[in-house]
């Protein structure tokens, strides 16, 4: 009985199975001895089993973060020239405002939506720093579950981010899903989505992938962006746009930014979480933003007032650094012009390699389509590898990627296709 009642979980169940003995399990029975251990993270944790990996030929292809064509990180030279700028302002750290600076708020607005869109123009957009893309649509998951009497559905794509239905359930909505990917094409299921959305109840919120949809590379074509969104518009569904890869996708963050453009030309009142992980190559400075366009500056200040209560609750005010080199970078016109000279390299940096990596199979010898690779676009390619196949290519030639068989084409270079191609070929042949 005393056992029974100084331990529980995981620690009783082994007393119980005879597996430790009573002394065990009173000095080890502490507080949260029921405390579950939790599944390594789909995306993250693949860098965790890549970094253990002794093999030379190693390859991560799994989280989605920019390499250079030796497999390095890349710092974008606009941001390290806009720190260096920084260093000589001998700038404080002082906290900033709990919803971020007004001209880093300003200068994502007009990023996302255009200089000279009415929506910025008319300050109808309530636009706060976000922790990263991540943190942004946490924001917006709060404010919606705290303001939107609507409905509690969050529709998202399937497949989507794996991080979309935590993030939306940790703030009590609820995650539904609409077709998004056809398996058969490895393109976008136009009719199928088409159909499924046109079931979504009224009032529901849909998530969209503004461009370079995560994980599949797949996106809809303009033509399909405007019937989606005049079919959103009749029944009356709330679009929120997760925009992480604005740039990425063709290289140009004008052309990237045509969806949610058009969106606010047909009318929505749209959500927006951004991020400059991806474009400005900012992963770990963590700089992003939140938008809810509003029907009035009024009523963006009102909106803004409800969304700064919730960002001191939960961490007071944003960090700072990123923020400032994104406002240094989107303020100085030769930043600005070399930032977007990156990006675009960054971009046809990703589509050479997809073009590489079709050729280089090719060469193998596989007989396979992979016309796909090719086609999808932005930083991911779905391969269309099973879950099997995937295992067998870390098993066997450690190269690393999601089980849903996602590869990053970021991580993919001139060294290294040759070896993924032979690899490719091997568990698919
Ligand atoms: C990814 O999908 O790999 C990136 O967005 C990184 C992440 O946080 O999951």
């Amino acid at each position: 009985m005393a056992v029974r009642s100084l331990c529980t979980g995981n620690l009783l169940n082994q007393f119980l199975s005879k597996k430790v003995s009573p002394a065990t399990c009173i000095k080890f029975g502490s507080t949260w001895s029921n405390v579950e251990m939790g599944p390594p993270d789909a995306i993250l944790g693949i860098t965790e089993a890549f970094k253990k990996d002794s093999s030379p030929q190693k390859i991560n292809l799994g989280v989605g973060a920019y390499r250079d064509d030796n497999g390095k990180p890349f710092v974008l030279e606009c941001v390290k020239k806009a720190e260096q700028i920084m260093l000589q302002e001998n700038l404080d750290k002082e906290y900033a405002p709990i919803n971020g600076t007004a001209e880093f708020c300003l200068e994502t607005a007009k990023l996302a939506f255009g200089d000279n869109n009415p929506v910025v123009k008319e300050g109808r957009n309530m636009t706060v720093q976000g922790i990263s893309g991540t943190g942004a649509l946490r924001l917006g998951a709060a404010f919606f579950s705290k303001f939107y009497s609507k409905s509690k559905d969050f529709w998202i794509p399937t497949p989507s981010w794996g991080n979309h239905t935590p993030i939306f359930k940790h703030s009590g909505l609820d995650v539904k899903s609409y077709r998004y990917y056809d398996p058969s094409t490895c393109g976008f299921d136009f009719a199928g989505a088409m159909e499924d959305i046109s079931k979504i109840p009224e009032g529901s919120v849909i998530v969209l992938h503004a461009c370079a949809h995560n994980p599949t590379g797949v996106d809809p074509r303009p033509e399909q962006w405007k019937e989606m969104s005049s079919l959103i518009k009749k029944k009356n569904l709330f679009p929120f746009f997760d925009m992480a890869y604005q740039g990425f996708a063709s290289g140009d963050t004008t052309k990237d930014a045509f969806a949610l453009r058009q969106f606010v030309e047909d009318g929505h009142e749209v959500a927006l979480a951004q991020s400059y992980a991806k474009n400005m190559g900012l992963y770990g400075e963590r700089a992003g933003a939140f938008t809810i366009v509003c029907g009035s500056k009024e009523e963006a200040d009102r909106n803004m007032s409800q969304m700064k209560i919730i960002i001191r609750g939960m961490y007071s005010s944003p960090p700072i650094h990123g923020a400032k080199i994104v406002t240094r970078v989107l303020t100085n016109p030769d930043l600005k012009n070399l930032w977007l000279k990156e990006v675009k390299g960054m971009a046809d940096r990703i589509i050479t390699m997809r073009e590489a990596l079709v050729a280089a199979l090719a060469k193998e010898g596989s007989s396979k389509n992979w016309q796909h690779i090719t086609d999808q676009i932005g930083m991911f390619c779905f391969t269309g590898l099973k879950p099997d196949q995937v295992e067998r290519l870390t098993k066997e030639f450690s190269i690393y990627l999601t089980k849903d068989g996602r590869i990053s084409v970021a991580g993919v270079s001139s060294h290294n296709v040759d070896y993924l191609a032979k690899a490719m070929h091997a568990v698919t042949k």
